[in-house]
């Protein structure tokens, strides 16, 4: 008798265990199927928008620039021994331009915010073929403003057309910058005089004792 119903007890076990493997695996097709459907609306959405399909096609070109840069690293790296600081001076936009990282030594610089950061270790972003190689021997301010990586400007650019919400980005890139990369000096508004840096001044940040940031 006991083990009948001990039998019965596993037979119904045993019928709850398939009817629930079932249960599971409805629950998985439905899952399936609800997330096939959500995959295909955002394809839809995307392939519908014409916008879409450009904004896809950017993210593709600078994630395959970031990915294809990476892979560069070694060999250029190999190659090229790391640069001595640079001493402490001022830029005019002129001078800075030589150093998109063209030239001889490979040394870049770009300019935020009116300062002059040392990007050299950034080169796969900022050097030749990098994705960011429009703001390299440039002011990168208003690209980095307006979000822009082919904003290339030429001349001295006050930024006094920019609101403050794009200040603030540039401000907040800015600080993203000086975190990560060593400060050279000032980017030179056009007839100023450059600072004469004494070796004292070495640590000091070029804009500490006088109003040249556009901070304001
Ligand atoms: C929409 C597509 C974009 C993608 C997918 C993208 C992706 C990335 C990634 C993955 C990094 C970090 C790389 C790393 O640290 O290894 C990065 C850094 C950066 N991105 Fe972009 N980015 C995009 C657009 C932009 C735009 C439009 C700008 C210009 C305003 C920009 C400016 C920068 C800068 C300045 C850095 C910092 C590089 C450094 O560390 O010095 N990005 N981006």
């Amino acid at each position: 008798m006991f083990w009948r119903s001990a039998a019965t007890i596993t037979a119904a076990q045993q019928t709850t265990k398939l009817s629930s493997q079932a249960f599971t695996q409805v629950n998985m097709a439905e899952n399936e199927a609800k997330s096939d459907g959500f995959l295909t609306n955002i394809v839809l959405e995307i392939v519908q928008s014409p916008l879409n399909v450009a904004l896809v096609c950017l993210i593709g070109f600078l994630v395959y620039k970031i990915l294809k840069s990476r892979q560069d690293v070694p060999t250029s790296k190999a190659s090229e021994p790391e640069l001595p600081k640079l001493k402490k001076r001022d830029f005019t936009v002129e001078e800075l331009k030589k150093y998109d990282g063209t030239q001889e030594d490979g040394r870049v610089l770009v300019a935020v915010n009116g300062n002059v950061y040392d990007v050299t270790k950034g080169k796969r972003f900022y050097g030749p073929g990098g994705p960011y190689a429009a703001f390299g021997g440039r002011d990168a301010s208003r690209g980095l403003a307006t979000f822009s990586v082919s904003a290339k400007t030429d001349e001295y650019d006050d930024l006094s057309d920019l609101n403050t919400m794009e200040m603030d980005s540039v401000r907040e890139w800015e600080a993203q910058f000086k975190e990560k990369y060593d400060l050279v000096g000032k980017l030179l508004k056009p007839g100023e005089q450059p600072t004469n840096y004494s070796d004292d001044e070495e640590d000091e940040t070029p804009t500490a004792n006088a109003e040249k940031s556009k901070d304001d």
